[in-house]
């Protein structure tokens, strides 16, 4: 498909003495009304070119020369803006769609270089938090994201399965397992456990210095101690597994924090041949000041455990060797900040390719905060996201209900609803804002949610089956598309590969969720204006291969964000 911004800048650039690129990184597009589809300003071209910024955009409209996808170029206070021509851009689009069919919109870009993309991660035999359903959500968008645009994408899951609480189960449970029902509700049950054995700990110094040789033990491989961590590791996994099936989430590696702990000594001794660590009581530790960080990064307990930074340098380590990325992404909390600070400057003192250390970037993202008197309270501190998710599902069952009493795969339907209503509301806003989880908000049919998506993708399925036309490409009539809103939408649907770019060159997969709900609104105004299914039949024909497009982008671009598409709701 013609690549408008390089056409526009190339016109641009034959009049002009000026670095190509420049040009090409100020030409963007119009989203208000009637002013164009793309403007270049001319403002930072005044110095350079020693004329107003008036003259040159006066100048460039009377030189540049025609071409058939512009209909006119007007210059206004500085500005030149483009008009492109509508039937051209129609035809384009059109012809895109009829090659690509469910492709549309799929890019070679990211020349299969290799991503990493760790998200979710949570700590077993602790609760999967609400925290942890953020970045399991923002993950896997990012990785859909990175997919469709040719990148070769690996989603890993760091298990946190390793740390001195385990020596302090371990001994809870030899206490007290007949008193707990691990089998049937295991973290809840675990996590009671691992408050009342913290507790004995501060008041009873034996039992605490039982849990450290359990821990040691756990460390040196005893049998009972290895078994019993596995049972919690196993059960644990078990109910991320509920959640992970509920959001429709596979990993390509799950390899938990464990797994690099009989390598450690290899980044200690690293960072020892390379003079990095010093001695602070007992403790090895890594002095960052120089890289501007004031807090050192501990890299052994004096007991000579590991600890998790450590870990996440072996990880470092295992990835360059397994992988050879190109880039590796954290999609972690903005509470880890400097966490991810310290490992990525000690990353550079592991004598890894510099391409390693330079890869990877936290993705760091703000807090969910529960909605005051609601779900907060229920259940005291402990709410079970698997609860949250199943709630939205049975009210948006309700809501459905309410609209089509007699729908059949009621209950799949729910779930599509429901749980998409999740995921869109955490990728409605940028990451790092703190966000209020509110489900009654998120259900909403109508406004900024994915039921209003959806709704919108399930009533265009209906009008096209219900013409019961296979409309082909060359039929099309384009004059019958030439009014205001079929054009806004043919514009947003070439805009399409373009904001999967930009959701992907911030990570930010608002930027998608914000384009869907603009088709969506647009499509909206299209049929409320137009009657698909119109008399004429050159009318009905353009109308309907028109829609099916939209159609098409809502489903691939919710299936990108995580969210599947009803058939009916
Ligand atoms: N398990 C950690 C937590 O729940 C998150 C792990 C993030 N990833 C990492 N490589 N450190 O807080």
């Amino acid at each position: 498909m013609i690549n408008l911004k390089k056409e526009i800048s190339n016109l641009i650039s034959e009049k002009l003495n000026i670095n190509k690129s420049k040009i090409y990184e100020n030409v963007s597009i119009i989203k208000e009304k009637d002013k164009g589809d793309y403007t270049f300003p001319c403002f930072t071209l005044s110095k350079e070119l020693k004329k107003t910024p008036n003259i040159i955009a006066d100048e460039l409209k009377q030189n540049i020369k025609n071409s058939d996808f512009i209909e006119k170029i007007e210059s206004i206070n500085g500005y030149l803006n483009f008009f492109i021509n509508k039937e051209f851009l129609t035809r384009e689009v059109f012809k895109e769609f009829d090659e690509k069919k469910e492709n549309y919109g799929k890019s070679d870009i990211g020349n299969k270089k290799t991503i990493l993309i760790e998200y979710s991660s949570p700590n077993i035999a602790k609760p999967f938090h609400i925290g942890h359903l953020r970045t399991t959500v923002i993950g896997r968008a990012l990785y859909n994201i990175y997919k469709f645009l040719g990148y070769n994408t690996i989603s890993i899951n760091h298990l946190g399965d390793y740390g001195t609480q385990f020596g302090k189960l371990i001994e809870a449970y030899k206490l007290w397992k007949d008193e707990y029902n691990i089998e049937e509700n295991p973290i809840e049950e675990l996590t009671k456990m691992y408050i009342r054995i913290n507790k004995l700990c501060e008041e009873d110094e034996n039992v605490l210095n039982r849990c450290r040789n359990n821990f040691k033990l756990l460390e040196e491989k005893d049998d009972y101690c290895v078994s019993l961590w596995k049972k919690i590791s196993d059960v644990s996994m078990d109910e991320f597994n509920k959640i992970y099936d509920l959001l429709n989430i596979k990993f390509d590696s799950i390899r938990g924090e464990s797994a690099y702990v009989d390598d450690m000594h290899e980044v200690i001794e690293i960072l020892e041949k390379n003079k990095k660590i010093t001695l602070s009581d007992g403790a090895k530790i890594v002095d960052l000041t120089l890289d501007g960080i004031n807090t050192p990064c501990i890299i052994q307990k004096s007991n000579g455990s590991s600890i998790y930074a450590t870990r996440d340098l072996e990880a470092i380590l295992y990835r360059a060797r397994t992988y050879d990325y190109d880039r590796c992404l954290y999609v972690t909390g903005s509470e880890q900040n400097l966490h991810f600070k310290q490992i990525f400057a000690v990353a550079k003192y592991l004598d890894l390719n510099e391409k390693y250390v330079k890869g990877l970037q936290h993705i760091s993202y703000g807090m969910y905060r529960l909605k005051e008197g609601k779900m907060s309270t229920r259940k005291g501190n402990f709410i079970k996201v698997e609860d949250i998710l199943n709630e939205s599902i049975e009210k948006a069952k309700s809501k459905i209900l309410e609209k089509n009493p007699n729908l059949e795969d009621i209950e799949e339907v729910s779930k599509k609803v429901g749980i998409g209503a999740v995921i869109f509301s955490d990728l409605y806003n940028s990451r790092i804002k703190d966000e209020i989880f509110d489900i009654d908000e998120m259900l909403e049919f109508q406004g900024e949610t994915s039921p209003y998506i959806q709704y919108m993708y399930v009533r265009i399925n209906s009008i096209i089956k219900k013409s019961d036309e296979n409309v082909l490409l060359k039929d099309i009539n384009y004059s019958k598309l030439s009014d205001e809103q079929s054009y806004s939408i043919v514009k947003l649907l070439y805009n399409f590969t373009d904001t999967v770019i930009q959701a992907k060159e911030k990570n930010e997969p608002y930027i998608l969720s914000r384009y869907l709900i603009d088709l969506s609104k647009s499509y909206s105004v299209f049929y409320n204006q137009n009657k698909v299914l119109s008399d004429d039949i050159e009318e009905r024909k353009a109308r309907l291969y028109l829609i099916n497009i939209v159609g098409c982008v809502l489903k691939k671009g919710c299936e990108l964000l995580g969210i599947q598409m009803p058939n009916k709701m």
